[in-house]
């Protein structure tokens, strides 16, 4: 009622009808009407093309909240977050990217683990549920659509996840990740954030390491979604020249419109444009406005300026919901994306314009994701390994049979263990923890 009274005074001060009271009541009447229809054709368009959001943090407050027990909780209703069932419904989102992120704290400690525990949490969320669907492809997403279920995608927010392991990364695509950050707030020993949070990794130079490259190779060939969100510009640029396929910021707005860190300039837009990639706009107030307070029309300044810049077909949205504190008023919780819409189109955004920022970019991105995979399906997994010396992790042993010391000795043994990598070692745990999948 509010965004219709306004709408009211805004057209009459434009006006020149109001001659007679008669002629003022006319005019009323047939601006609420037409304030109405644009509120019903925002959801209108949005029941036609339902968002795809390339960011959520759900996971990490079923962590802090409720330690991940889900039993205790009903997804339809949760109190103190933004997103349920109910408001993903309400708002018309018809799938969600939820990251799996852990702390940058557990950098060189127990990230892997804890990694796993949030994509089990995602996962059983995901699968236990009726209304949410787990979906691993394009198709599939695709597929849930059809079958009005809200579907899941999981993203690593945070290239730390990994632990410098490339068979690590391997088996988080068969546990159904489809997305990385390569980044969280800290520099991995082979990618620069773009915080200066953590003084871990510091680097003058190569923001992207041949063991960084050799990560965007292997994502490429598995068919994984690069993010640069959280990245450095550096380390976006030189992926942007790497990467074979077309990549995401799934969460991270305009640089022009907000000069924060973790927005995305002008320049870097244009090479995001040449890979054909997507920036999905954060609505975090802090990033919408440099301020703790923000409202509608600066978030839809930032996909007008975006949108003048590159176009529409590289614009997507990643609310961030659950992952920062501020969001702007009218949009505090996932069931609101219908005024963003509406915003935009009383922009004059057109409908094919909005379709595409919806869900049609994005998917085409992992279309293109999968297509670059087909291509690469001769192409044999990387076996490339970080140098110890990168890591410079003390946590890190290095899988020896018993006895054996040095390096040397090491070489010269038969078991074929000291090859492995520390992906070896979470191996047996990822293999029980995929089985109980199975059987669910
Ligand atoms: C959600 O739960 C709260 C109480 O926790 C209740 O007041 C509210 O009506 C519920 N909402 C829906 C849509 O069921
Ligand atoms: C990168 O930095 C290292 C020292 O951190 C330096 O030795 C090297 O020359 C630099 N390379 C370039 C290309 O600037
Ligand atoms: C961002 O812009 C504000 C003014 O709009 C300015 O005071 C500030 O220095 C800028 N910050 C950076 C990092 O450029
Ligand atoms: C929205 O916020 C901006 C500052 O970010 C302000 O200039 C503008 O007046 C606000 N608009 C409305 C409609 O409140
Ligand atoms: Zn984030």
């Amino acid at each position: 009622m509010i965004v219709l009274s306004r709408k009211t005074i805004k057209g009459a001060s434009s006006s020149f009808w109001m001659q007679s009271l008669g002629a003022l009541v006319l005019f009323c009447v047939f601006h609420s009407i037409s304030g109405y229809s644009e509120r019903e054709r925002a959801h209108d368009l949005m029941s036609r093309y339902p968002l795809i959001d390339g960011h959520n943090d759900l996971a990490l407050q079923l962590r802090i909240l409720h330690d991940n027990r889900l039993s205790q909780i009903d997804l339809h209703n949760v109190s103190k977050v933004a997103t349920d069932i109910y408001r993903l419904q309400a708002g018309h989102v018809q799938a969600q990217m939820f990251a799996v992120y852990v702390m940058c704290g557990a950098q060189q400690k127990d990230a892997v683990r804890l990694t796993l525990e949030q994509i089990d949490v995602v996962r059983r969320m995901c699968t236990e549920y009726q209304d949410f669907e787990l979906v691993t492809s394009a198709q599939e997403l695709k597929n849930a659509e059809m079958r009005r279920k809200i579907a899941c995608l999981i993203s690593v927010e945070g290239g730390h996840s990994i632990d410098s392991s490339i068979p690590t990364l391997r088996m988080l695509y068969q546990l159904g990740v489809r997305s990385m950050a390569l980044t969280h707030t800290c520099n991995t020993p082979w990618a620069e954030s773009s915080s200066k949070l953590y003084n871990v990794f510091q680097r003058q130079n190569n923001s992207l390491t041949e063991f960084g490259k050799a990560v965007v190779d292997e994502m490429n060939r598995l068919g994984m979604i690069v993010d640069l969100s959280h990245t450095s510009w550096d380390t976006a640029l030189a992926v942007l020249k790497h990467s074979k396929a077309s990549v995401i910021f799934s969460h991270s707005s305009s640089y022009s419109i907000c000069n924060h860190s973790r927005n995305v300039p002008d320049w870097l837009l244009h090479e995001l444009k040449k890979n054909n990639g997507l920036i999905m706009v954060n609505l975090h107030s802090k990033f919408i406005s440099c301020k703790d307070e923000a409202n509608i029309s600066r978030v839809a300044d930032h996909f007008d300026h975006i949108k003048k810049v590159v176009g529409a077909e590289s614009i997507g949205v990643g609310g961030d919901f659950e992952g920062a504190v501020s969001f702007p008023k009218g949009l505090e919780d996932v069931s609101k994306y219908p005024a963003l819409i509406q915003e935009l189109l009383q922009r004059k955004w057109t409908e094919d314009e909005l379709a595409n920022v919806l869900r049609r970019n994005f998917q085409r991105v992992f279309e293109d994701v999968e297509k670059v995979r087909d291509q690469l399906s001769s192409k044999r997994p990387s076996e490339v390994q970080i140098p110890l010396e990168e890591v410079q992790n003390p946590c890190r042993l290095v899988l020896r049979p018993p006895g054996s010391t040095g390096l040397r000795s090491d070489q010269n043994t038969s078991s074929g263990a000291e090859h492995g990598s520390p992906g070896l070692l979470i191996l047996v745990p990822v293999l029980l923890l995929a089985s109980l999948f199975v059987t669910e």
